[in-house]
């Protein structure tokens, strides 16, 4: 398969990350660790790009090298072709204004109000008072807080200082946002708000948005292209649709297994067996998608193959805008049944996956 996230050309980068390798030096009782192992990875300019992969990964430690909290060990982050770990203090403070970040407790002072939240990047820029009003304004319109600019934080639901999070991200004009964890402690609804509301973002401002969560349903419903990070090592990416439908790593796909519409029934998945005993059904995943979609597969399936066809679980979801389906069947594992359909899976274009056999 193609992998565009990696074909993208230096130019119409956001970030590179160049061969970028990370390692904290020993302290106390802790030996040295290395969070990043050469690290290769372009975002692309406008996308929306999640990262993901289990806790401990090296999420945050790839993040915070873009905004320069962290130094690479050895390698090179480029922001907009600026070589983050080659800047001075000064050079700092200039890539931070034009790098928004978000957090997953807002980090907002709870002494100032929403206003006073929001304006704080810029007084810290040295703008002038009416300046600062008109750039504010019209940004907590866009986070829909206009109502609330004199409220503090003590005043807010969690959804609504994430709103304040992100306009004060806004304030100085980023080309970029980092989000860490942003939804990780909001209710689903208020989660699925704040997404759109950064979607918008990108589509209006045409902000590249880079993002990192351990929850899959983010990644699924905001994102453009992914990269799955285990242990420090980029081990999947590309586009958001084709790792979601195709993955192909072990931790990619247990990572996925969490998703609603890939859990199996419990009591078949009790059942099944890795290795087939005579007489045993094949429990076989096919994803589909485009014209395949379309077509009435299951008749199909069994007119082909000439047997019985159980289905056991299914779902028809959207990626990206882009909607797949997902069936679990079972069918004869006897060579010639197994054969037919093979050859009927690849005639159709459909990504099968063997999950194990069943009595
Ligand atoms: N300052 C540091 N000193 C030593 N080790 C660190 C430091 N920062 C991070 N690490 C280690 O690097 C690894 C990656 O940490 P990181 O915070 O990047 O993980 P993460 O993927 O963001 O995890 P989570 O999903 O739990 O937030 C962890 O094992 C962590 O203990
Ligand atoms: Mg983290």
């Amino acid at each position: 398969m193609t992998n565009p996230v990696a074909e993208i050309s230096p130019k119409d980068a956001a970030v590179v990350f160049e061969s970028v390798s990370k390692r904290f030096a020993a302290s106390g009782a802790n030996g040295a660790f290395t969070a990043l192992d050469n690290v290769s990875l372009t975002v692309a300019r406008g996308s929306i790009t999640g990262i993901i992969g289990r806790s401990g990964a090296g999420k945050s430690t790839l993040i915070r090298l873009v905004n320069g909290l962290e130094k690479p060990s050895s390698g090179r982050v480029l922001v907009d072709g600026v070589d983050v770990g080659a800047l001075d203090e000064a050079g700092l403070r200039s890539l931070r204004r034009s790098v928004g970040m978000i957090f997953q407790h807002f980090n907002l002072l709870s002494s100032r109000t929403v206003f006073g939240n929001v304006a704080l990047p810029l007084e810290i820029a040295g703008m002038d008072r009416g300046a600062i009003e008109a750039r504010v304004r019209p940004l907590l319109d866009l986070v829909g807080l206009a109502d609330k600019h004199g409220r503090y934080p003590a005043e807010l639901s969690g959804g609504q200082k994430q709103r304040v999070g992100i306009a004060r991200a806004l304030a100085t004009e980023p080309k970029l946002l980092l989000s860490d964890e942003a939804t990780s402690a909001l209710d689903p609804e208020t989660t699925q708000a704040i997404l759109a509301l950064l979607r918008r973002i990108n589509a209006e401002l045409g902000l590249t948005v880079l993002l990192i969560t351990h929850e899959m349903e983010v990644v699924k419903a905001v994102t453009s292209d992914v990269a799955v990070i285990d242990r420090g090592e980029i081990i999947e990416r590309g586009h958001t649709f084709d790792v979601f439908t195709h993955p192909r790593h072990g931790t990619t796909r247990a990572l996925l297994s969490g998703l609603p519409g890939s859990k199996l029934p419990e009591a078949i998945a009790r059942g099944l067996k890795p290795e087939a005993a005579a007489g045993d059904r094949v429990v076989v995943r096919l994803t589909f998608f485009g014209a395949a979609a379309e077509r009435p597969l299951i008749s199909q399936l069994i007119k082909s193959i000439g047997a019985e066809v159980n289905i056991i679980a299914g779902t028809i979801d959207e990626i990206g805008g882009r909607p797949y389906g997902s069936l679990v069947v079972a069918y004869g594992g006897d060579a010639e049944t197994s054969g037919k359909a093979e050859r009927f899976f690849a005639e159709n274009g459909l990504v099968t996956e063997v999950l194990g056999h069943v009595a």
